[in-house]
């Protein structure tokens, strides 16, 4: 019989995901609130609801329900939705993670409490409540920090405060800003921990974790969008020694079984600082930027979707399945043309053509407007390519980056 598996969203970047599935022969129920959801093209059946509301979710998939679907999984792919595909599976008796593990999972402030009561590196940080805090703390600890949202996502809000210069945003405009994006208005500082940014992305099976997505993240734009925190895509192989890179993984593991999942996916965000592995996130749920569904694939030959939906779906992958087969080099970039109207969008057939260029999204148009880039969703479009080695692919895809042209203007 043909197994029912619920995807909590079906935008753009979930599409990998809802194809791998009907690849393997499931018939997948999405769930969005936009009826024009680029994801319900593929799918076998649309629900519309509310992805981030669960008990919205719960609501429109119990009417699902009650017409003779029945489900035999639940998960989400590139929408920070762990607490609705909990949920969800409580409602059905569904395998999937707990409340808890959501709750920790999108809750930065109750993240790093358990990380710290586990014994996991991180940054110092402390809830604050208003700017004169962030004020106070800055003159005690004289140096570089970060304040964020304790609970929003794609770098909405997210500042690195330099210690040091004039440049700096003051603290009442930076409490302000981190405050409206926060859907409860709480703020968090942390100490900035320099050093390597780094992507993990994998698997907790029968709470022993696996880590095959490892890739460095490239923040050479810190400086440009300052005091936002814009990443520009990653490349990977990892330049890290062998021995660091197992470091980071073993925590990243370490990690996702500290925040409870115990049968799921798990992705971090994690940085090497002084040569020492630190956690700044964890997430109970898949990677969007096309990480786990493309990035990780071409540079493994896992299937990483694949062994996603067989865990949402209650089986048991193997550890080989599990296990990267090559390592070959990926790299990723996007598109941060100036703000302002898109009036031409040229070069996109000669991106294609450039070696190993195996994917060019551009997520503009001409008459659409190119906001300043303070936040992830802004970026306007993506560039992947692999290659032999991650230099090579780093400079085919810049090579294609190049030749792209999206002209604005004010
Ligand atoms: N304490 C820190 N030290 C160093 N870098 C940090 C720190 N906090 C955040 N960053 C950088 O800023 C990025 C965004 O921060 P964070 O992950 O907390 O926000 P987010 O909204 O979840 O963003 P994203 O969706 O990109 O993960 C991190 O992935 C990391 O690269
Ligand atoms: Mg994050």
């Amino acid at each position: 019989m043909k197994k029912t598996l619920i995807m909590i969203g079906a935008g753009l970047e979930t599409v990998p995901a809802i194809r791998r599935a009907v690849e393997m022969g499931i018939h997948v129920v999405a769930t969005d609130l936009n009826p024009q959801a680029p994801g319900f093209d593929h799918t076998g059946e649309a629900v519309i609801g509310c992805v981030y509301t669960p008990e919205k979710a719960v609501a429109a998939l119990s009417e699902w329900a009650a017409k003779g679907g029945r489900p035999d999984g639940v998960m989400c792919a590139a929408v920070d939705a762990p607490h609705t595909v909990a949920a969800v599976a409580e409602h059905f008796g569904l395998k999937a993670v707990s409340r808890e593990t959501a709750a920790l999972a999108t809750d930065k402030l109750a993240m790093k409490d358990r990380f710290k009561e586990a014994g996991i590196p991180i940054p110092w940080y402390r809830e604050i409540f208003n700017w004169q805090e962030l004020r106070d703390i800055q003159a005690e600890r004289l140096e570089t920090l970060v304040i964020k949202p304790v609970d929003s996502r794609g770098a909405r809000g997210v500042l690195r405060l330099v210690h040091g210069t004039t440049e700096a945003p003051s603290p009442e405009w930076a409490f302000n800003h981190a405050a409206k994006e926060s859907p409860t208005g709480r703020v968090m500082v942390e100490s900035y921990l320099e050093g390597p940014q780094i992507s993990t992305e994998g698997f907790v099976v029968g709470s022993k974790p696996y880590t095959p997505g490892f890739s460095d993240r490239n923040y050479e734009f810190l400086e440009r969008f300052a005091p936002h925190i814009i990443e520009n895509g990653g490349q990977l192989p990892s330049f890290l020694p062998e021995e660091t890179c197992n470091a980071v993984k073993k925590l990243s593991g370490q990690a996702a079984i500290a925040l409870g999942i115990e049968n799921g996916v798990a992705k971090g965000d994690m940085v090497v600082h002084n040569g020492t592995p630190y956690v700044i996130e964890m997430a109970a749920r898949l990677s969007g930027g096309y990480f786990c569904s493309h990035e990780i694939p071409w540079n493994t030959g896992v299937d990483f979707l694949g062994i996603a939906i067989k865990l949402a779906l209650g089986e048991t992958p193997t550890a080989e399945e599990m296990t990267p087969k090559f390592n070959r080099g990926v790299a990723q970039r996007y598109l941060f043309p100036e703000p302002g109207r898109v009036v031409s969008i040229d070069g996109v057939e000669e991106a294609l053509g450039t070696d190993g260029i195996r994917m060019v999204e551009i997520r503009t148009g001409v008459g659409e407007t190119i906001p300043s880039f303070t936040c992830h969703p802004a970026r306007a479009g993506v560039v992947m390519g692999v290659a032999e080695t991650m230099e090579q692919a780093v400079e085919n895809v810049e090579k294609a980056v190049g030749r792209i042209k999206i002209v604005t203007e004010r």
